[in-house]
């Protein structure tokens, strides 16, 4: 998937130009609970980044795109101090990102990838991730049909049963909460799960 190609065509069906309404619904319920440093893989135009350095107390919040335009944008719109995006690869993290972030926040990130790469995006969470830290997440479980999206995406869809068999399977991670969100994207109802996992 070229996804800069995308974004240079302006053709960013994804992008909501807003944030994550299950991030804003969880955020609402847990006002307190994120401090510290956070990155966010797959971070695109910035929306959830920017509201993560707004509404908590985190000391920095890394947006990582490997779309050079999209880390362009969301540094060229989301002007705080606390909220940068770097370009960049999930699968070649730097050395310096090594249990670097107390914090992961995925949103439609899993669901782009390669399916192959899925056991490579649980090592490469868990790389970035200090112990103890906690993978924060808007699961796409569901995000299309044959119907209407025909072609088997991105997105690519998954089931709790995928999510715990690969992050609890991998003997990285412990699933703290796990729950349908009530407040999503208009058209993605019901098809989401937020999930927090605790890294080990
Ligand atoms: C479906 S978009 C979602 C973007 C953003 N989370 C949003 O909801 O608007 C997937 C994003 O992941 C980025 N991406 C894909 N593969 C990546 C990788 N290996 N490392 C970092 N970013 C990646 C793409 O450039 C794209 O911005």
């Amino acid at each position: 998937m070229d996804w800069e190609s995308h974004y240079l065509d302006n053709h960013t069906p994804w992008d909501k130009g807003a944030a994550a309404p299950p991030l804003l619904e969880w955020l609402e319920a847990n006002p307190t609970l994120i401090s510290g440093d956070i990155l966010v893989p797959g971070s695109g135009k910035g929306h959830d980044g920017a509201a993560l350095a707004e509404r908590t107390a985190a000391s920095r919040v890394v947006g990582l795109d490997i779309s050079p335009s999209a880390a362009g944008f969301a540094n060229a719109t989301h002007q705080t101090e606390r909220f940068h995006t770097q370009t960049g690869d999930l699968f070649q993290l730097p050395a310096h990102h090594h249990s670097a972030f107390d914090w992961v926040w995925e949103h439609t990130c899993f669901c782009a990838i390669d399916l192959e790469m899925r056991d490579a995006y649980v090592e490469a969470v868990h790389f970035a991730l200090k112990p103890g830290g906690n993978l924060l997440g808007v699961f796409y479980r569901n995000p299309y049909d044959d119907e209407h999206q025909p072609g088997g995406g991105p997105p690519h869809g998954t089931s709790n049963e995928e999510i715990v068999s690969r992050f609890v399977g991998s003997g990285f991670f412990e699933i703290v909460e796990s729950y349908v969100p009530s407040s999503s994207y208009k058209g993605r109802e019901e098809l989401e799960q937020l999930i927090r996992m605790k890294r080990l």
